[in-house]
């Protein structure tokens, strides 16, 4: 018997049914049962999905170039703090340290890396993995927002977060309310009831009404997330990458009903399948989160795709991060197939898009960053 379904089914008995973003945090986050926090395991071949850093290393490494063209046009300050929204296991951050601290070393200097990750059991994979920068430190880990105290009052900041607001707990709407998830005879089951003020307010300024037999998600605890960083950032960048979508996409019909659960790189949409066992995501809105860094002074960028994104930090030295190791042609025909994992249309290039907000820089500076350039240079 899967232990954190009766824990679960405790918790509706005690209080009735549940709201499912209620649902989906015990799934993901309970502290010991949880998906995330039971081991550290999810990440690469042998489990359940992949993410960019997961591909290669080249992926840290053209952001290094990105974060690196970023301080230079804050003014090179002597401080800069990049901190990074769940990180995993902390690879991306193994790239971004040591590719800064070879071909960057005037950021690598400058540079204070802060890691915020919930997962005890990833905080002790980051440990393993950073030892060196922990212990010098140049990196810092820490458990959880608030991320109070975190910013710095006088350096400026680079907020990161690659595959972190698609892992947050979603209501779900549709024409019969707001979803709850009750118990029954050993089966969770699905109830309605009226969506809150909060709720519909959302829909109204940052998505549709749900039709007949639709659903749409409501991301309150992303969009309070960023609301909350945005507040708090007195000059910086923030550099959300992720799967999602805009209202405008919405209204054309697209990307409704985006709950997903993932076990062992295969897709089911039944998330009340062996809680805690499988990942459980939902595409990101970023027209609510774009919304929340405008609504405390910063000025967000259009969306790029990932592949713009890398292309136009990949240009300017043909990729020369991707290739600088490689020997043998072998080698750079292996990572050649990595790069364009990470690119194509077909890989991750097209449905990953990135979200840049800023304030205190002037927007010419902002909006002539390489990675939001592809193309032009030429
Ligand atoms: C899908 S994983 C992405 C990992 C990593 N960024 C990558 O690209 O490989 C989402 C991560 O966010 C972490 N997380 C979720 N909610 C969090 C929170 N409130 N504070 C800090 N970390 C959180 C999870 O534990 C998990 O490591």
């Amino acid at each position: 018997m899967n232990l954190l379904r009766r824990k679960i089914e405790q918790e509706i008995r005690d209080a009735g049914a549940i709201p499912f973003s209620r649902y989906m945090e015990l799934c993901l986050y309970h502290p010991e049962l949880g998906y995330y926090s039971r081991n550290a395991e999810q990440f690469g071949k042998a489990g359940d999905f992949y993410t960019s850093s997961d591909v290669h290393a080249v992926f840290g490494r053209l952001l290094a170039r990105q974060f690196d063209e970023m301080w230079r046009v804050l003014g090179s300050p002597e401080r800069v703090d990049l901190v990074e929204l769940g990180p995993g296991r902390g690879l991306f951050a193994q790239d971004v340290l040591g590719w800064s601290r070879k071909k960057f070393p005037q950021f690598f200097c400058a540079l204070r890396y802060v890691l915020v990750e919930s997962s005890a059991a990833l905080r002790e994979r980051i440990r393993e993995t950073l030892r060196p920068h922990l212990d010098s430190g140049k990196a810092e880990l820490i458990p959880l927002y608030p991320l109070e105290g975190q910013l710095s009052r006088d350096a400026p900041a680079i907020v990161f977060a690659n595959e972190f607001f698609d892992a947050l707990p979603v209501e779900i709407l549709s024409p019969k309310g707001s979803l709850r998830i009750d118990a029954r005879d050993g089966h969770f089951i699905e109830t309605w009831a009226r969506s809150s003020p909060e709720e519909m307010e959302f829909i109204d300024r940052y998505s549709v009404h749900p039709e007949m037999d639709e659903r749409i998600e409501v991301s309150l605890v992303a969009q309070q997330f960023l609301d909350r960083i945005a507040a708090e950032m007195r000059r910086g960048f923030i550099i959300a990458i992720d799967y999602g979508y805009t209202r405008h996409e919405q209204l054309a019909g697209r990307h409704r009903g985006t709950v997903k659960a993932l076990r062992q790189h295969s897709i089911s949409d039944n998330p009340y399948e062996a809680p805690g066992d499988q990942d459980i995501t939902a595409d990101v809105n970023f027209t609510a989160l774009a919304a929340a860094a405008e609504g405390h002074g910063m000025q967000t960028q259009k969306l790029v795709t990932q592949s713009q994104f890398l292309m136009g930090i990949g240009e300017g030295n043909q990729f020369a991060d991707a290739f600088e190791e490689c020997r043998l042609p072998q080698e750079r025909a292996k990572i050649a197939l990595q790069l364009k994992h990470l690119v194509t249309p077909a890989g991750m290039g097209e449905s990953f898009q990135v979200l840049i907000a800023s304030k205190g820089i002037e927007e010419e500076k902002v909006s002539a960053l390489c990675g939001l350039n592809f193309g032009r240079s030429r």
